[in-house]
């Protein structure tokens, strides 16, 4: 069913939006600070508003994709909301995204959280994930229309969690970068073909340890940290190894040792006879 929607910020991600929008058949309007950006989307039939407010007022859902969240409460400071599900699919910090939600509630809008899983290129596409949080039943009343963005996933009423779980994901991703380049680096100290080593030995190898992470997941969540795979003393001991190493190739550790200064710690209280899993103990409580 075609939908009246509304797109604020046609940057790479909002155009994108916007695009996969008018592809779906949806009626778009569209608003961006720098309206050259609004061409291309204009000559494939969205509406192109002149003020933010006209382009709320043209459509019960409006998506903002700016800059930031106060970009956002910048942009719609002033314009009637009354009535609108303002699904806000700017990348935010959880604790930013209840601010707007409130913000947005006072004005009489429903405000919906949206955490992209995707860049640009992917939208509409294959593997594209938004999580959403927020007022349920506005995300329900609008479901259908957003999937033609991405899958859409709910994760629950909090605002907060949409950004919190999209910050958990960046973080895993971060981890593999990190730990991708550290594992680079050792390999160019050998001068050993880097992208036969990644294609052929490394990226199937963390494909298969990737099966690993749901047993610690559950191992986190009973508290029970035992394992029958590797014990923290052993993994201490790798990873002095690894350092070592590291050093005898000529080339820096930097990314392992924040990973090995908490498994000593761990150690020393102790507990090298529990797995890996335990290490989350050591960041929660270290905060
Ligand atoms: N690109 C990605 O891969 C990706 C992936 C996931 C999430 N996101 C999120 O999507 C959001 C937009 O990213 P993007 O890649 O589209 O960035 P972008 O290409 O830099 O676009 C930024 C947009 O924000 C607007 N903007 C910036 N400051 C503003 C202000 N003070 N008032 C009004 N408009 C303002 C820009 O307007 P002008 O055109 O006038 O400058 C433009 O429309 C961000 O929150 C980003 O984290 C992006």
């Amino acid at each position: 069913m075609s939908e009246n929607i509304s797109v604020l910020g046609l940057g790479l991600m909002g155009s994108a939006l916007a695009g996969a929008l008018l592809s779906a058949g949806h009626r778009v309007t569209v608003w961006n600070r720098t309206p050259a950006r609004a061409e291309p989307l204009a000559a494939r039939g969205a509406a192109v508003a002149a003020t933010p407010g006209e382009a709320v007022a043209a459509s019960p859902l409006v998506i903002a994709c700016l800059l930031d969240h106060a970009s956002v409460r910048e942009v719609l400071d002033g314009v009637e909301l009354r009535g609108r599900v303002l699904a806000n699919l700017t990348t935010g910090r959880p604790a930013e995204a209840r601010e707007s939600a409130s913000w947005a509630t006072a004005r009489g809008a429903d405000h919906v959280s949206g955490g992209i899983m995707a860049v640009p290129q992917m939208i509409a596409g294959p593997g594209a994930l938004i999580l959403y949080s927020g007022e349920r039943a506005a995300f329900d009343r609008h479901e259908q229309a957003l999937a033609a963005l991405a899958e859409p996933r709910w994760v629950g009423a909090d605002p907060g969690m949409a950004p919190l779980l999209d910050l958990a994901m960046l973080t895993g991703m971060y981890g593999q970068i990190a730990g991708g380049l550290a594992a680079a680096a050792l390999v160019r100290s050998a001068k050993y073909p880097l992208t036969e080593f990644t294609e052929d030995l490394l990226v199937p190898w963390l494909n298969a340890m990737a099966a690993q992470q749901p047993g610690w997941a559950a191992a986190m969540e009973a508290g029970d940290h035992r394992t029958g795979v590797s014990n923290l003393e052993i993994n201490r001991a790798g990873l002095r190894n690894l350092v070592t190493a590291f050093a005898e190739q000529g080339v820096r550790a930097d990314l392992l040792l924040p990973l090995q200064a908490i498994v000593e710690r761990r150690v020393a209280r102790g507990l090298g006879h529990e797995g890996l899993s335990g290490l989350v103990l050591e960041l929660e409580e270290g905060a």
